[in-house]
């Protein structure tokens, strides 16, 4: 896969390597730029594609005392962290004093939809209000504005749930453990993993004056969760499981499994697919499962 926008000689800090952010240093260092990355493990991930040359891995784990030292001249950053259990953001925390000390062009942050809380199927874009009804999106929130006051030339991108390769069903359903649920009206709203990354990359390249502070990135396809469970057994070629009602499963599910189902809402991608030009990869799951699948069978050993 290539995307084509970071200038050579570019240094780029993601501050979270985790399945987003190293998918996304690796297409900036594909491109030529160096790029920084944080993780909390003592041990970095090893070495697998060309490109990886060029990421060089720096440890951040704030609960543990461990906080890195940026390297200078740093053209680009990413934030990709959520708030921690306490609500807050270990980034704005630790490395926004360090971070004011770079010339950095821009500094992306990735947010979620969940901050426009339940409208219960309605559709939501950049201008909606936000009306998050979940703690974890209420976090979200006061992080992101926390960012967006910062002084920086901070841009945050509003992301529903992320699939992409390994994080798609098919693992579930192979094992039998997927679970094919109904809430008459309820959707959900994603995103490949690869159309963050370009559309973050579309979005660094754009002069500084045309980026919006916050932007939606989500595909054209919201739709029921059964529907994508269906289409990823069809690909597999196997049986779906027995359908069952929300309300019949409501009182099994765990906090978090449940949480997922509070809020129903259409997100709006206009802003990123017409007014700023980005062009999707995966305009709906249908096209993005069957590369995910794919890229899964051909790193299979
Ligand atoms: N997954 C979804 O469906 C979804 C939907 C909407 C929005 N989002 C948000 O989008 C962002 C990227 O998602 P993702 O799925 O790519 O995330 P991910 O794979 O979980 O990666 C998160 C990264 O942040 C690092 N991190 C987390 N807490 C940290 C802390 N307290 N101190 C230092 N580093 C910390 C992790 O470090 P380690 O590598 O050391 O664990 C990891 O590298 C996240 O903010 C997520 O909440 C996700």
């Amino acid at each position: 896969m290539t995307f084509g926008a970071v200038n050579r000689g570019a240094r780029f800090l993601v501050v979270g390597g985790g399945y987003t952010g190293l998918r996304f240093a690796r297409a900036a260092a594909q491109q030529g730029a160096e790029v920084w990355l944080t993780t909390r493990q003592p041990t970095p991930p090893a070495a697998a594609q060309p490109q990886d040359e060029r990421l060089h891995w720096l440890r951040f784990d704030a609960e543990n005392g461990q906080i890195p030292a940026l390297p200078a001249n740093l053209s680009h950053g990413l934030i990709t962290l959520p708030p921690g259990r306490d609500g807050r953001d270990a980034a704005l925390q630790h490395l926004l004093e360090p971070l004011r000390q770079q010339p950095l062009q821009w500094l992306g942050y990735l947010s979620t939809t969940g901050v426009y809380g339940d409208v219960q199927g309605g559709w939501v874009d950049e201008r909606s209000a936000t009306n998050p009804s979940l703690a974890r999106s209420r976090a979200r929130l006061q992080c992101e504005q926390q960012w967006l006051a910062s002084g920086l030339p901070v841009q945050s991108f509003r992301l529903p749930a992320i699939y992409g390769p390994g994080r798609c069903p098919f693992e579930q359903l192979r094992s039998g453990k997927a679970r094919l649920v109904h809430k008459p009206g309820q959707v959900f709203c994603r995103i490949h993993v690869d159309d963050i990354v370009g559309a973050l990359l579309h979005a660094l390249a754009l002069p500084a004056e045309q980026r919006p502070a916050v932007l939606n990135v989500s595909d054209d396809a919201p739709c029921p969760s059964s529907e994508t469970l269906g289409y990823a057994a069809h690909l597999l070629g196997c049986k779906l499981p027995e359908l069952q009602r929300f309300e019949q499963v409501a009182g099994t599910l765990s906090p978090m499994a449940l949480s997922f189902w509070a809020d129903n809402r259409r997100v709006s991608n206009r802003l990123l697919c017409q007014d700023l030009g980005y062009q999707l990869r995966y305009p709906s799951y249908r096209e993005g499962f069957r590369a995910s699948l794919a890229e899964e069978l051909a790193q299979a050993p």
